[in-house]
């Protein structure tokens, strides 16, 4: 069984941060098309992955990508239509998705009109086991961090950390909104793990996971099978003062 890795890396700002994650996706989406003919990629949702979206999304890295053999889903969504600039799946659409030739059919987006959030997290279960398997886990989870510790839409004392179904629905007291997200326990059966974390909003919550509190935090909890990747920027790492 091979040990799990983390890899830190830190990077001048938002710009370099988001090409070094661009290099890690195009060397990703091609080992696992090389080796079983296929990727598959759960999005992180927020306002930081937008970069790295629009720099996929052209060249050069949108010509060193095999988007027709690449499978996306969303590592959280939030419960709004597909047209309200809150959407995750809106979001990745505008600024990647509509952009490259991904086939429509391997975009899996969570219903989040035509069902109740308990029926469209089975659903989007259902649909998720249709290509990912223990066999066959996510070639890559990427994801993001908030203030106090949580990611995709899990957060502190979420019953998301200890739940060992796949995707569950949630009320987000923080955020006054219902959410559709990865638990835990899925997040971690991923065989890679992405976290873009950029700016200096984010240099307490950093700081904070490395206490003995913070190893409690959901972000903190998060471990893939191979390798956990966090990419920082200086003003989050904190390396301007
Ligand atoms: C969401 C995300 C969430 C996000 C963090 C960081 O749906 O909002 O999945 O977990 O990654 O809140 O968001 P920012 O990148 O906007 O800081």
């Amino acid at each position: 069984m091979r040990t799990a890795t983390t890899v830190t890396t830190v990077w001048p700002d938002a710009t370099a941060l988001a090409h070094a994650a661009a290099h890690l996706i195009v060397d990703i989406s091609n080992k696992a098309v090389q080796q079983k003919g296929y990727c598959s990629i759960a999005l992180s949702g927020g306002s930081t992955p937008k970069l790295l979206f629009s720099l996929l999304a052209t060249a050069p890295y949108k010509n060193n990508i095999p988007w027709k053999k690449i499978y996306f889903a969303f590592g959280d969504e939030r419960f709004v239509p597909p047209t309200s600039d809150d959407s995750n799946y809106k979001m990745a659409m505008d600024s990647m998705l509509s952009l490259v030739p991904v086939p429509k059919k391997n975009i899996l987006a969570v219903e989040t009109v035509k069902l109740k959030p308990e029926q469209s997290a089975k659903h989007y279960e259902n649909e998720l086991s249709k290509f990912i398997t223990k066999k066959h886990p996510f070639d890559l989870v990427l994801l993001g961090i908030g203030e106090e510790g949580h990611t995709a839409s899990i957060f502190p004392n979420s019953p998301l950390l200890e739940d060992k179904k796949k995707v569950r629905s949630t009320w987000v007291e923080e955020k006054q909104m219902q959410r559709i997200s990865f638990t835990l326990s899925f997040i971690n059966q991923a065989k890679q793990v992405a976290f873009l974390v950029s700016g200096a909003g984010k240099a307490a919550i950093l700081k904070t996971l490395k206490s003995a509190k913070g190893k409690k935090l959901p972000a903190a909890r998060v471990q893939a099978t191979k390798t956990t990747y966090w990419f920082l920027d200086e003003a989050a790492a904190n390396l301007g003062v």
